[in-house]
């Protein structure tokens, strides 16, 4: 790394939030300054610490020579006498309290869905049969988890069992809308679920975004606008509308939680869709540029720009048009055309999805997680797939704004930066990080029914990836770990310094037709069942990585 870039890195680390403490909440640090900031170490090796592995089909968490991994939490685990872990982990965040030292801090976990066999017991068809007493059992184990880790002098990372700070969100949990106008006839939704990816502000809040909604609640058919009705969604409907009659209206938002008190609001301005993920990059004035992307096929990639530093409650919403490389504004002042379909903004904020598509939004495969480039200032957006289309393995798209370092510019150039296919030995990338060094990591998607089948066969269980930003693999895809079987990795997230990756294990045995006949039983082994669990990856090729930039 010359002086130039290793400048261009620590200024883009400063400003992207990538790791901060909860020392900005309690003292007003300055959200600028970063844990990270020195300068990386000059290259002492010529060998890159990491070799890829092969595809597995295999049931346990296999990973590159050098790494190593411990369970940390898994679905059930007591995190204080009164709240437990909950079910399909996704997003991780670790926020240390101190800046001076990231061995000590909260770790936040989204809980994103739930199987039902395995979290309330029903296993029919007909879910007008699942009693209040499952739906409320289903209500506990989504939302998020929010729990103390401390670092051991060994390395390992341990939950402090009790601590003040631990607790859960759940879809119960009540929260209020950062919005002056009412949602669907309320200022308070009742609980978060769906909460699929997320990001950290600047000031060290999390940002959990409910992506996939319309399982709990449906969707509102407003075809018939004197009689709008709940439609239950297509694919799959936990039903839970049979006992709790909320407005679907009340969820499809990205939600910030503090982590230090577990206070949460949900984000009207940032609107309202399947939101994956929302990263956060901070311009030089302050003012906060949010992405997210809203995974379903042929929907939309969005930027919020923030009126101003400190404060996601108000801003403008822009939608991005690929083919000509602008940010469309979704504002109902500026645009005529949303003026003739919605009554208001609150209105374009809640019907996203159409109001973007009247502007002229590029309908994207399924627009996943993004990332920016600590070294370069580049977003990537992973689209994962979109089958109808024939676009099966995926890419990640890489769109350079025009403005590379503030980002607050309406002009971007868009082209693919990776595709998934055999040649690059990926599909359907998701979820990505940078590590501390700059270097790339990636996880996969190929949905459980699919893996193994044409076109898949080629790429095994679902897995990690990363792409080396120096040595002889630099810029090439590196296969690193690989997942239990029908289970995703989610939530690559990195400590402060670079030495474990905290990581969630998804949806393990999820194709598992009874308790009696499981595809699974990670991590226990034996006959348990499956867990979907956070493990955290450390060893000495993370720590020859972080030594060594190139
Ligand atoms: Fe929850 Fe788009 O993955
Ligand atoms: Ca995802
Ligand atoms: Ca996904």
């Amino acid at each position: 790394m010359n002086k130039q870039n290793r400048r261009d890195f620590l200024h883009f680390l400063g400003r992207s939030g990538l790791s901060l403490g909860l020392g900005g909440l309690l003292v007003g640090l300055d959200a600028c300054e970063s844990p990270n900031n020195k300068p990386p170490k000059y290259q002492k090796i010529q060998q890159f610490p990491l070799s890829p592995i092969e595809h597995s089909l295999l049931d346990e968490v296999v990973l590159a020579d050098g790494l190593h991994y411990e369970v940390l939490l898994r679905w059930g685990d007591d995190i204080s006498d009164t709240d437990s872990f909950g079910y399909n982990n996704d997003y991780t965040a670790f926020i240390p309290f101190d800046k001076e030292d990231p061995s000590d801090g909260m770790l936040w976990v989204n809980h994103e869905y739930l199987n039902e066999l395995f979290v309330s017991g029903f296993d029919g068809d007909d879910r007008s049969n699942k009693t209040k007493s499952m739906v409320d059992t289903e209500m506990y184990s989504v939302g998020g988890s929010l729990v103390r880790i401390k670092q051991q002098k060994d390395g390992r990372w341990q939950v402090v069992p009790n601590d003040p700070h631990n607790r859960r969100l759940t879809a119960q949990t009540a929260i209020p809308f950062e919005w002056d106008e009412p949602i669907a006839g309320s200022h308070t939704a009742m609980g978060t679920f769906a909460n699929c990816s997320g990001g950290v502000t600047p000031w060290g809040t999390i940002l959990t975004c409910e992506e996939n909604y319309e399982m709990f609640y449906g969707e509102t058919d407003k075809s018939d606008p004197l009689h709008p009705q709940r439609v239950p969604y297509e694919y799959l409907d936990y039903g839970w509308w049979r006992h709790y009659d909320n407005p679907p209206e009340h969820y499809g938002w990205v939600v910030e939680v503090n982590p230090i008190t577990g206070a949460a609001k949900k984000l009207v301005a940032l609107g309202r869709c399947s939101h994956e993920c929302a990263t956060v990059h901070e311009a030089s004035d302050g003012r906060l540029v949010v992405y997210t992307g809203d995974d379903a096929n042929d929907e939309c990639l969005y930027k919020f720009i923030s009126q101003k530093p400190g404060s996601l409650k108000e801003g403008k919403l822009y939608v991005a048009n690929v083919e000509k490389g602008r940010w469309i504004s979704l504002d109902f002042d500026e645009q005529p055309i949303l003026q003739s379909h919605f009554k208001n903004q609150t209105e374009v904020l809640i019907y996203l999805r159409e109001a973007a598509k009247l502007v002229g939004g590029s309908p994207l495969n399924r627009p996943e997680d993004i990332e920016i480039d600590p070294l370069n200032g580049q977003v990537l957006v992973s689209l994962t797939n979109n089958k109808p289309k024939g676009d099966y393995l995926g890419e990640i798209l890489k769109i350079e704004e025009a403005d590379k370092v503030n980002k607050t510019s309406l002009s971007f150039k868009a082209s693919t930066f990776l595709a998934g296919g055999p040649e690059t030995g990926f599909a359907c990338p998701d979820n990505m990080a940078f590590d501390p060094s700059g270097n790339l990591w990636f996880t996969s998607d190929i949905s459980g029914s699919s893996i193994n089948k044409a076109p898949y066969e080629p790429y095994g269980n679902n897995g990690l990836f990363m792409v080396p930003n120096w040595g002889n693999n630099k810029g090439k895809v590196l296969q690193i770990a690989a997942a239990p079987v029908d289970a995703e990795f989610t939530g690559p997230f990195f400590s402060p310094n670079g030495d474990t990756l905290f990581l969630s294990v998804q949806h393990p045995g999820e194709r598992s037709s009874s308790i009696e006949s499981l595809t699974s039983n990670w991590p226990d082994g034996g006959n348990d069942i499956p867990k979907p669990s956070v493990i955290c990856v450390r060893g000495q090729a993370l720590q020859d990585l972080m030594d060594n930039n190139g």
